[in-house]
């Protein structure tokens, strides 16, 4: 499996599996939840009792993922992640997926490499789906915005596909000649359903945001890509769109789309890769 590191505050030495879970050398120790994931959160970690998305969002998600809305945002990602995954030469690339929800990017991109693959999330929910999912996988309950449970300059591949994107930690763990790929929704992303729902559709180009968080780091930027794809929606597929971007919330936004039961929508993400220097 994936090899971990202690959570407990100033701690960090490697986990080791033992009969009963994980421990480390000073004896603090950490059991596998009956679904498959390790949960690693520490209290002070948690930002609140029920953290991550919510369990709404992330069954609809989930629906999204399994009924093949991604599947074409999967292959234009495929060769990058090949390309991540070979990049440090390594046999057996340790990849880590920030926010990796539900799980299902991590088999669709990185099959071969179950062992060397570490999911992180907050969400119970999308965990269990995860572990389910792809059980030879490393699945970790942790909050991505502090410190990661993985030791210094010690993985390939880092994704976050419109999950957390913790630029620091993320240049910790990175060995020279690692790649970080990273997805967030393209400025008109869904725009025909967001200006049904909120009158004003507002296009939000995040990339200089991240590629500023990223300036003072040693990884450096390399490229930008952009995935657009129309899709024609029905009901269930406009009901999970609204609900895993957290649209749902706002009755006052629902009720906009009125008796609308199909919908042809734009699908686009905005992909930065970064590297780290050798
Ligand atoms: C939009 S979803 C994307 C999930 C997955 N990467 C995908 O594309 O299907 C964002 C994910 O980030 C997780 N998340 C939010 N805050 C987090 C945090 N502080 N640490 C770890 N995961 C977090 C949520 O629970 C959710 O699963
Ligand atoms: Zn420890």
């Amino acid at each position: 499996m994936f090899q971990l590191c202690c959570p407990v505050r100033n701690c960090t030495s490697h986990l080791e599996p033992r009969k009963t879970g994980l421990a480390c050398g000073l004896g603090h120790h950490f059991d596998r939840a009956r679904e498959g994931y390790w949960s690693l959160i520490q209290p002070q970690d948690r930002k609140s009792v029920k953290a991550g998305d919510s369990d709404a969002a992330v069954l609809a998600r989930h629906r999204w993922l399994t009924s093949g809305h991604a599947n074409q945002l999967m292959r234009f990602l495929s060769p990058l992640a090949d390309a991540a995954a070979s990049n440090t030469g390594s046999e057996h690339p340790r990849i880590v997926d920030l926010g990796c929800g539900e799980g299902s990017f991590g088999p669709a991109l990185f099959n071969e490499f179950a062992d060397s693959f570490c999911g992180i999330d907050l969400s119970k929910r999308a965990l269990r789906f995860a572990a389910r999912g792809w059980a030879g996988a490393t699945w970790v309950l942790a909050n991505a915005d502090r410190t990661l449970p993985i030791a210094d300059t010690s993985v390939d591949c880092v994704v976050s596909l419109f999950g957390r994107r913790p630029a620091s930690e993320i240049s910790r763990i990175a060995k020279p000649g690692a790649r970080c790929i990273i997805a967030v929704p393209a400025e008109d992303d869904l725009i025909e359903l967001r200006e049904k729902t909120q009158k004003t559709g507002h296009r939000r180009n995040r990339c200089r945001t991240i590629i500023d968080e990223f300036s003072s780091t040693n990884l450096q930027f390399r490229e930008h890509k952009t995935w657009r794809q129309q899709m024609q929606l029905d009901e269930d597929g406009i009901k999970d769109a609204l609900a895993m971007t957290y649209r749902a919330v706002r009755h006052s936004q629902q009720a906009r789309l009125g008796s609308v039961t199909s919908m042809q929508v734009t699908l686009a993400a905005d992909i930065l890769l970064f590297e780290r220097a050798c």
